[in-house]
């Protein structure tokens, strides 16, 4: 979600709510795991269709509420667990009948109102940007990490041009002051020599941040492995996305896994390995301009999904080697 229009909005959109569930065709019935559930519009809709089971995940405990009141109507075809989706392989399933895994990532607009959150730059005191379930917080980051961290921190998570200014800035100023959300977004607006006139000039360091709190890379990467291994045969994997870093990421664990490998034109004919995937769209699905302007952060969501050829467990994917230098810059988080 995009932070810098959030102020607009009233209330809580689920995005490409129409597209998702014509994709995931609940109307057949089965169980859908909601890896996000955040306030429950996917888990809602679905579980309106007769036959159908969701499990929902959330790291937010704040999320228990909303799963109560489904749990209250829909009884045992509704669970709720408060756990992270990159441990979706330690959920105890007896053979259910997976159609679809849906992950709609990023954080809900309940969340970046809330102050005790301190996701976004309007916000004042604590910086904090933890989903739930974390280790540390924006503020640990920003006083403790080396000006190096930090500088790779806004440049690979954020795309900032800036790093290495408003890292030299923050260690020159938490010398003196412990930095909270309002003097990050001084150094910032002091660290930037050309302004930027779309967005906010913090919105890039405060989307790294949150990346990096969050460990928001390896939970994709985890997520996406261990959901592709619990899937069914025939049965989708979708993921929202809303920024091109994990647009990047999902794009190639679907493709990779939707290729046979190319082999040598010059060997003899071989009968090549079934792939997991069948890649059914190359280009994402977007919102429609009407979505767009009802709910204006929507207009950064892309959602791609594959279905399931196989009932295949184990398989080959090189997508932690093809990340691991991202990887590598969540791994400063473990020292703190
Ligand atoms: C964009 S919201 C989902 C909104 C939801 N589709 C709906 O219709 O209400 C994203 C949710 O995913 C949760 N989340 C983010 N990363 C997560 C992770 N690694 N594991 C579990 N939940 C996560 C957030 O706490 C947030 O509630």
């Amino acid at each position: 979600m995009d932070a810098t229009i959030v102020s607009k909005m009233q209330k809580h959109y689920p995005v490409l709510l129409k597209e998702i569930i014509s994709v995931i065709s609940p109307q057949h019935g089965g169980t859908f795991i909601d890896c996000t559930f955040g306030q429950g519009g996917y888990s809602k809709k679905i579980l309106d269709f007769e036959n159908t089971n969701v499990i929902a995940l959330d790291r937010d405990k704040g999320s228990e509420k909303i799963a109560n009141q489904l749990k209250q109507n829909f009884k045992d075809r509704f669970i709720f667990k408060n756990i992270k989706f990159s441990q979706l392989s330690n959920l105890k399933l007896k053979n259910e009948n997976i159609r679809g895994i849906i992950f709609d990532l990023g954080y809900s607009y309940t969340q970046i109102k809330d102050p005790q959150k301190g996701l976004s730059f309007d916000a004042s005191g604590r910086l904090n940007m933890q989903l739930g379930l974390n280790s540390f917080s924006a503020e640990d980051a920003i006083n403790k990490l080396a000006e190096k961290e930090l500088e790779k921190i806004f440049k690979f998570f954020g795309d900032e041009k800036e790093a290495k200014y408003i890292a030299r800035n923050i260690i020159k100023e938490r010398s003196k002051n412990i930095i909270d959300t309002k003097v990050l977004v001084k150094i910032i607006d002091k660290s930037k020599k050309r302004k930027n006139f779309k967005i906010h000039n913090a919105t890039k360091v405060f989307q790294a941040l949150r990346i990096f709190v969050n460990k928001e890379i390896s939970e994709l990467i985890f997520g996406l492995i261990n959901a592709a291994k619990i899937l069914k045969k025939g049965g989708v994997l979708g993921v929202v996305t809303f920024h091109s870093l994990e647009d990047k990421i999902v794009k190639y664990f679907f493709k990779s896994l939707s290729e046979n490998k190319s082999i040598s034109r010059y060997s003899p004919i071989v009968k090549q390995a079934e792939t997991l995937f069948n890649l059914i769209q190359k280009k994402p699905i977007t919102p429609s301009d009407k979505e767009v302007s009802e709910n204006p952060p929507s207009r950064s969501a892309k959602f791609r999904y594959v279905i399931k050829k196989t009932d295949f467990y184990n398989f080959d994917t090189d997508i932690e080697e093809q990340f691991r230098n991202y990887m590598e810059i969540e791994n400063y988080g473990d020292k703190l």
